[in-house]
């Protein structure tokens, strides 16, 4: 142990203190032994230090820092210099605000499109996510300030994320929703990994052995400290035993005494938290040593320009029929759509960012034309406004050139709960449809974090796709409308036709408590390529005002799993550009299932007008491997495997085969779903891959215990029935007074408290829900009020 001699002077009760918040963003302080305090706060895509009341949905304010894109914005422009640059200036926004660890990045997988936490996540790619994520990391790291790589793992839904149970099977686990964590922790050692509130397998993250201790550092090599979600702590004995650093925030001493009566009677070894002591010193000392000399005094007005450069470079251009953009400018034109004007910039949740300044579309366009004729044409809520429309429609009729800007709105997508389908709200539908009837020109700005249903993409001229692109991505969406910057952004997850077409639609979420992932790997581009079904608009696609001409695909074998793939890129069209070339692998192998294709490599090149560069990509054995189940490690089958690169996922442009040597490709011994993948996957097939589990009982009254949530059992108890009314209401009173689901913010919070489990609601709720309060609700719900008010008598004498 490194910090042997402070430990060494510690006594048991304060090494155990120290492992558990002092606050709710800091860690307990040690004076006499010279521990200071630490100062996390979120993530990812800005600082959200809140220095007057606290909160883990970004309901209280926070200090004014810099609010970048989202990372689903971010990944779009697949540049891993400029995400680097990003996490450097979130990095310095820390330094200067003395915050010792930025609680991001989150690289959890869009396993479906309606989660409602994607826009905080980067992609349905593990290998762009893991490349991405290491490089926000050594970004941020490189100021000498902290990170937390989070939801370590399968936090892939918002229903019940504190306690749903995901079953998934070990090669999806491997080689899907692993390898981002993986990456990212060998390439750039994040200082902390945040587990996450859910089950896997029947254990909760926060003491699952095999994960945190097992996986994360016997396999990976991690030696930084594992700290919960906010609130995660299931077992705190079990979680010292897994690896389980540092709880946050504090449970008010709560686990304390357990802990203790645990190491007393020798159900825990001393030693665990010794360890987890010494990682936390380390932690201080990686942190805690930095310099406000680096932090430039105007670095707000230089991080806007830079939220500005990368918003812009994650722009994709979907649509451009008859090269109606670029504008000119100073040119007449017309923009429709509130949230030109009142922009939604970010997602709702832990990852609100106070912005140090704003600028919407119309700012933007601003720049390059005064003569703008402006209509909101719906209002934010999804409300019917004729007259909106009306006067909408009088401005677009034979205008010289219309901006229509529309999108999601928050109550569409946030943190604590789930989209319900993937279309724009009805109120921005009906608009788009009038206005189609006076005007076929129209371009539309869009926003939103996540995938959407575009129905009405053939018949507009132009598509923008911004997403939530920070507090200059109105600027950024000018700069690309008016081509000053040349779009460069793609895809980085699936655009479905439609939510039916995704592989897990008909279940996921349908059964919150028990997440079979029936469907393994086969998420996003690896099952819409593997069964060829068409999408609107596939993984990695994106337009831009000039063409590229891929060609002269090269490969060379270094050593056995080691190849060296070039190309050649020459920009063939009238403007500047930059093209994201993306490298896929394609086995032939016929040996276990596998998808058709997997990304493995991407480069983006700036070429100017008539330019042609090099682009290259390195493979390795991981780039070829499947994780074997049998030798419990990962092998490549021996074979041909074709390498090709594209502009997309479909749009592959060059391509050449290699021949590996390697294990003899068998194949998988499971249902026939997971080669064909014909139809929708079931528990029977499920089984094959995954193994024999229960069905999900739901729970009632006689076994509901402290992982349950009001939500859950006032189906069957009264007194917490009355309970969920008093939470609406009193929710209610600070959101306008009424109880309204249509509130974005009130549903947050809703849904948030009400689907809490018992375990954390102490933690997140006012003093008077005392840990005492919150056993008399689980047990009133199993038919023994008596005993739990008899509990609550006992310990309020024994105060
Ligand atoms: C979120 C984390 C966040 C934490 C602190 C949790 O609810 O899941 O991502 O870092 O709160 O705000």
């Amino acid at each position: 142990m490194k910090h042997k001699e402070i430990i060494d002077k510690m006594s048991l009760e304060e090494k155990i203190a120290f492992c558990s918040g002092k606050s709710f963003w800091q860690t307990k302080d040690f004076s006499k032994y010279g521990i200071p305090s630490l100062f996390l706060s979120d993530g990812p895509h800005g600082l959200r230090k809140q220095v007057g009341e606290n909160d883990h949905l970004g309901l209280n304010g926070s200090v004014r820092t810099t609010c970048f894109p989202t990372a689903s914005a971010a990944s779009a422009t697949w540049d891993l210099e400029l995400i680097e640059e990003m996490g450097n200036a979130i990095g310095k926004e820390a330094v200067k605000e003395e915050v010792n660890v930025v609680l991001g990045p989150g690289v959890n997988m869009k396993r479906s499109p309606i989660c409602g936490r994607n826009f905080e996540y980067f992609s349905e790619d593990p290998f762009l996510s893991g490349k991405l994520g290491s490089a926000w990391i050594q970004g941020v790291q490189s100021n000498g300030v902290g990170t937390s790589l989070k939801h370590f793992a399968l936090n892939n839904q918002e229903l019940k994320r504190m306690s749903t149970d995901v079953l998934v099977d070990e090669r999806a686990l491997r080689e899907y929703y692993l390898t981002a964590f993986e990456m990212a922790v060998k390439e750039s050692k994040p200082t902390t990994v945040m587990c996450a509130y859910n089950k896997i397998d029947g254990i909760y993250c926060s003491d699952n052995k095999r994960l945190l201790w097992d996986i994360l550092r016997e396999e990976w090599g991690f030696d930084g400290a594992v700290v919960t979600d906010w609130g995660a702590t299931n077992d705190r004995v079990e979680g010292f035993k897994a690896g389980l650093d540092l709880e946050m925030p504090g449970s008010k001493g709560r686990f304390d005494k357990e802990v203790k009566e645990a190491v007393e009677s020798g159900i825990l070894d001393e030693s665990y938290i010794d360890k987890a002591v010494d990682r936390l010193l380390e932690l201080i000392d990686r942190t805690t040593n930095t310099d406000k000399s680096i932090v430039d005094e105007d670095i707000h007005l230089k991080n806007h320009q830079l939220a500005r450069k990368v918003a812009a470079a994650g722009g994709v251009l979907l649509k451009n029929e008859d090269k109606i953009l670029p504008l000119k400018k100073d040119m007449n034109v017309t923009v429709i759509g509130e949230l030109a004007k009142t922009p939604r910039y970010q997602g709702t949740g832990s990852s609100l960012v106070t912005p140090t300044k704003l600028n919407s579309l119309l700012d933007g366009i601003s720049e390059y034309t005064k003569k703008i004729n402006f209509a909101p044409g719906y209002t934010l809520g999804d409300y019917d406004n004729d007259d909106l429309i009306k006067e909408a429609v009088e401005k677009a009729k034979g205008c010289d050139k219309l901006i229509l800007c529309i999108g999601l709105t928050d109550i569409y997508e946030s943190e604590s709960f789930d989209r319900e389908h993937m279309r724009i709200p009805n109120n921005q539908m009906k608009l788009l449809k009038n206005l189609l009837n006076v005007n076929k020109d129209i371009i539309v700005v869009l926003v939103g974090g996540s995938a959407i249903e575009m129905p009405w993409a053939d018949n507009v001229k132009s598509i923008l796709h911004m997403q939530l692109s920070g507090q200059a991505g109105g600027l950024a969406a000018a700069d690309l409308l008016f081509g000053k910057e040349n779009p460069s952004g793609k895809l980085t997850e699936t655009y479905p036709y439609k939510y039916e077409d995704v592989v897990n639609s008909s279940y996921f979420i349908k059964n919150p408590k028990l997440g079979d992932y029936l469907e393994s790997m086969y998420c996003g581009y690896r099952y819409f390529e593997t069964t060829e079904k068409e999408v609107r608009y596939p993984f990695g696609y994106g337009l831009s005002y000039t063409e590229f001409k891929y060609s002269d695909i090269d490969i060379r074998i270094l050593d056995k799993y080691e190849i060296e793939v070039t190309a050649t890129i020459q920009n063939i069209g009238d403007f500047d550009g930059a093209e994201v070339a993306q490298l896929y692998v394609a086995p032939q192998t016929h040996g276990a299932y596998r998808p058709v294709k997997e990304l493995k490599g991407f480069n983006k090149v700036n070429l100017k007008k008539g330019e042609i560069n090099k682009v290259s990509f390195k493979l390795d054995k991981r780039s070829f491997a499947i994780y074997s189940l049998d030798k419990g490690d990962w092998i490549v089958e021996e074979g041909k495997y074709y390498i090709q690169i594209g502009a997309s996922c479909k749009d592959i442009r060059l391509e050449q085969v290699v021949e590996l040597k390697g294990e003899k490709p068998v194949k998988s011994d499971c249902s026939e779903w997971y080669y064909s993948l014909k139809g929708i996957p079931t528990k029977k097939d499920f089984v094959t891959i995954y193994g024999e589990y229960p069905e999900y009982v739901p729970q009632t009254r006689g076994c509901y215990d402290m992982t349950s949530s009001i939500k859950e059992m006032k189906e069957t108890s009264l007194v917490n029935k009355i309970m969920y009314k008093a939470m609406e209401k009193t929710i209610a009173k600070t959101n306008g007074g009424k109880v309204d689901y249509t509130n974005s913010r009130f549903r947050m919070i809703m849904d948030s408290a009400s689907d809490n489990p018992m375990k954390s609601m102490p933690l997140f709720s006012p003093e008077s829900m005392s840990v005492e309060l919150a056993e008399f609700f689980v047990d009133t719900a199993n038919g023994h009020m008596i005993k739990g008010l008899k509990k609550i008598l006992k310990r309020s004498k024994s105060k």
